[in-house]
């Protein structure tokens, strides 16, 4: 048997996932084609692995002015809420987090479907349904780091975002790009052109406190 290369080193994938870091302030003035920004995500959701293959990843692709509608819509919806329940300085706080992602050119929405995760634990069900919710976040993350790094590799600079995470925003965006009631969101992946220098990466742990190696 002939064992065939591999095509990509492993060297060049780490540089790859080394590249990618959080970036804020960037602005719609993009140069990569919205063609080659449909396609990695095209590419990213036919290529990445799910528990027992059960792909309940879902993902919303908002660019230009529908990434504007996208902004817009968290914003209506987050107002009223932030008023009521936190204050005043809360909300221009988050309005200015808000329109800076607004800004940018294109938010990628990452979803899971629960009817897709229902239907293994229908095949499976002597595991409870939480093993399989779990599974499904496990692989929605690894399409969100996927996307984010692709995106920055083609020059782009992006934030990983949890606007949902505010009441009433994920309802916001469901009727506003008429997202079905089972997908729920889990990431909001900012992106634009790069405003300014890259940020450096953020000092870690050393590896002897967080990994062990026996050998
Ligand atoms: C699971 C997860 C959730 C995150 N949530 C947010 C978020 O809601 N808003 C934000 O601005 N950054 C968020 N981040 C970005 C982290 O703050 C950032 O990754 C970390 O500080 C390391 O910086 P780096 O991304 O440049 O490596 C999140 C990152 C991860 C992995």
């Amino acid at each position: 048997m002939t064992v065939s290369p591999n095509p990509v080193k492993s060297s060049t994938y780490l540089e790859a996932v080394k590249h990618r870091r959080t970036v804020y302030g960037v602005t719609d003035n993009v140069s990569v084609s919205d063609d080659r920004i449909i396609e990695i995500v095209n590419e990213v959701i036919q290529t990445l692995p799910s528990s027992w293959n059960m792909q309940s990843t879902r993902i919303l692709v908002t660019l230009g002015k529908e990434h504007k509608k996208f902004w817009d819509a968290v914003i209506a919806a987050a107002k009223p809420y932030i008023l009521e329940q936190q204050s005043q300085e809360d909300w221009k706080r988050n309005e200015d987090r808000f329109q800076s992602f607004r800004a940018a050119y294109g938010t990628i929405s990452v979803f899971e479907d629960h009817t897709a995760i229902e239907k293994l634990h229908e095949k499976f069900s002597k595991f409870p349904l939480t093993v399989f919710e779990g599974f499904a976040e496990h692989s929605n993350a690894m399409h969100q780091i996927t996307l984010w790094t692709a995106l920055e590799l083609e020059g782009l600079g992006a934030s990983l975002q949890h606007s949902h995470f505010v009441p009433g925003v994920e309802d916001g965006i469901r009727s506003a790009f008429d997202i079905p009631s089972t997908w729920s969101v889990k990431a909001e992946i900012v992106f634009g052109a790069l405003s300014g220098e890259r940020p450096t990466a953020p000092g870690k742990e050393p590896v002897s406190n967080t990994v062990k190696i026996f050998k």
